[in-house]
This record gives C-alpha cells, sequence and structure tokens, in this order.
C-alpha cells in the first residue's frame, strides 16, 4: 500500500503532465493556472487511497481521479466569481488575473474536461461511475446556490447550514472514495460505508474551512482572512452566534448584518470579536471533532483490517489538523 505522502506525488506529477494542446490560449492558460497552484488535492487523493484498499494498481484510475480535481478547481472558479474572492492559494483568483468572462467560460470548459477524464475508465463500470458523478455534480450545484441565498437570509438554521455544507462540499469527498471502492470492485456494502465516511469527514472538513476563514493566518490559509463575515455567510459560526448572543451582542450583530457602508476591516474585527466573546471557536471546534469521530464509527465498519485502514484515518486526521 501507499502512504498518503506517496499518492500525493503521483497525483501531482500525472496532473504536471497533462497536455493542453488545444487553442486559444486565453481560455486555456487559467485552466493551467489555476491547476498548478497547489492546493491539497484531496479529493484524488482520498480517490486513490480508498482504491488502494483494495488494490495496487492505482496509477489505472489515474485519470478519473485528476477528473475530480479538475471538477473541482472549476467549482473553485465559479465559487470565487460568487464569493467576490481576490485571492486563492496565496495567488489572485482568475476573474482578478484575468476577467469575469474568463473565469466563468475557462471554468466551463474545466467541467468539460472533467467529464472527458472521468469517462476513461474501465467501461464495464462506466455508467455507474457516470451516475455517481452526476448525480454529485448536481447536489454540489444545489449546495453552492443554497450558501448564496443564505446570505440574505437572517433564519438559516442549523439544520439547514449542514445540509447546505453536505451538498457544496461533503459529497465530493464521499464520491470521491466510493467511486475508488467501486472502481476496484470492492463490496458494495463497504463502498457506502465508504461514501458516508466521507460525507462525515467532509462535513468536518467545511465546518474547518469556516473556521480557517475567521481565525486561521493568511499566509498559510491562501485566503483572505474575514472572506465569509464580508458576504455575510450563514456560517455555524455566525448561526451559534445569533443564537448564543446577548442582547448588546445580538443588536452588534444585527448591525454589522444590515449596515451598507462600512470598513471591511473594522466588520472583520467587530464581528470576530463578538464571536470571541461569545465562545464561538469553542463550540465550532466541537462540532469538528463531532463529525469526525462519526467518521471514526464509520470507518471501523469497513470490513477490511485494521492495518489497511488506519493509512485512510491517518490522511483523515492531517485534514483535521490542517491550517491550509
Ligand atoms: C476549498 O477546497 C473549497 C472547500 C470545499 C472548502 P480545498 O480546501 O480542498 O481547496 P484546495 O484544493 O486544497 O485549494
Ligand atoms: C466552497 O465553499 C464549496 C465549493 C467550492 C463547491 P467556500 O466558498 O467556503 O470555499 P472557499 O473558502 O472559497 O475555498
Ligand atoms: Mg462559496
Ligand atoms: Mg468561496
Ligand atoms: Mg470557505
Amino acid at each position: 500500500m501507499y502512504t498518503s505522502a506517496q499518492i500525493l506525488e503521483k497525483v501531482e506529477r500525472a496532473l504536471g503532465s497533462l497536455p493542453y494542446e488545444r487553442k486559444p490560449e486565453g481560455l486555456y492558460a487559467p485552466v493551467r493556472y489555476v491547476l498548478s497552484l497547489g492546493g491539497k488535492r484531496i479529493r484524488p487523493v482520498l480517490m486513490l487511497m480508498s482504491y488502494n484498499l483494495y488494490k495496487d494498481d492505482v496509477e489505472r484510475i489515474m485519470m478519473p481521479a485528476l477528473g475530480l480535481e479538475t471538477y473541482h478547481n472549476y467549482t473553485l472558479l465559479h465559487d470565487d466569481l460568487m464569493d467576490r474572492a481576490d485571492v486563492r492559494r496565496g495567488h489572485a483568483t482568475v476573474h482578478r488575473k484575468w476577467d469575469e468572462n474568463a473565469a466563468i467560460l475557462s471554468g466551463d470548459s474545466m467541467l468539460v474536461l472533467a467529464y472527458q477524464r472521468m469517462a476513461q475508465c474501465d467501461t464495464a463500470i462506466l455508467p455507474q461511475v457516470m451516475e455517481l458523478f452526476t448525480e454529485t455534480a448536481l447536489e454540489i450545484g444545489e449546495g453552492q446556490q443554497y450558501d448564496i441565498e443564505f446570505e440574505t437570509r437572517n433564519d438559516v438554521t442549523e439544520d439547514e447550514y449542514i445540509e447546505m455544507i453536505r451538498l457544496k462540499t461533503s459529497v465530493l469527498l464521499a464520491c470521491a472514495l466510493k467511486l475508488g471502492a467501486m472502481l476496484a470492485g470492492a463490496p458494495t456494502a463497504d463502498a457506502e460505508i465508504l461514501y458516508d465516511f466521507g460525507e462525515q469527514i467532509g462535513l468536518a472538513f467545511q465546518l474547518q474551512d469556516d473556521y480557517l476563514d475567521v481565525y486561521g493566518d493568511f499566509k498559510t490559509f491562501g485566503k483572505r482572512i474575514g472572506g465569509d463575515i464580508l458576504c455575510n455567510k450563514k456560517t455555524y459560526m455566525l448561526i451559534n452566534a445569533q443564537l448564543l448572543a446577548n442582547e448588546s451582542q445580538r443588536k452588534e450583530l444585527e448591525y454589522w448584518l444590515t449596515v451598507k457602508d462600512y470598513d471591511e476591516e473594522e466588520k472583520i474585527r467587530s464581528v470576530t470579536q463578538l464571536y470571541d466573546e461569545i465562545g464561538i471557536p469553542q463550540i465550532a471546534r466541537k462540532k469538528i471533532e463531532y463529525y469526525y469521530s462519526l467518521a471514526e464509527q464509520s470507518l471501523a465498519k469497513v470490513n477490511l483490517p485494521e492495518e489497511k485502514k488506519s493509512l485512510l484515518w491517518q490522511y483523515a486526521q492531517q485534514m483535521l489538523n490542517r491550517q491550509n
């Protein structure tokens, strides 16, 4: 079996050797740009690690794994436009480096490339692969739509938030794990449990992303700290702050959620201070740990020897402790 570091290296090598011979350059330069800026490559790594639980020849499913990473990066081009984000992975986002049309059209082409790459798998199982990938892609669009709709709603519940992040983020990690298992010919029951495991680490992963959006360090996170606060994103932290605030804190939060003309840094500083006073960081960490413990229980049910599963669990823990 390969370690996650060895798998990551294989993914990077394969991504780096993808040819881009088509024209015009203006369409493909942003595609190459975003895919060359790094990123954790979590989705292809999870897919290959899941496959590797059953089979050793991980290179055989490299192209569909790159399809998943291409798909993920396509969502980021559009997400950054929707979230008005100027920086990703420490570099200018595509709509800032080029323009909005580039983010839209190069993003669209990445979605097509993702399908082309995903389809390069064992033809016997291609219909099931396409069905899962397509269902997942539809769900992600649904999650992204909720995310945007929630910006202008003030009555979003915790359950609605969890369902929104399940759709926009978790299902792709779940899909990665299930695809790896399916392509390795794993028993259906195992593939389903790995899907659940992916959903649970995915929920913890997005909670962590929201946490780092407030409490991370710009240099390592690579995205603007406070971006979610500026967009009035209804994160688990904001929803709980609204629930647990005292009268004066509630008024102040309400002010920052409705004021139209403001200094951006002052809004970020003030809302973060309210989170600190209300004890939001601790509440968020607890919720992240809760989903990790669910994930641990799921993985325990996969019918394989512990030593095989331990590499995957170590990788999940690494994801929990990440700062980027
Ligand atoms: C960013 O995903 C979008 C979320 C779902 C939080 P990642 O945190 O996996 O981003 P990269 O690919 O490593 O940059
Ligand atoms: C991202 O959520 C989900 C998708 C890209 C589908 P975020 O908007 O929180 O992701 P970042 O923080 O911009 O990476
Ligand atoms: Mg977003
Ligand atoms: Mg975003
Ligand atoms: Mg985020």
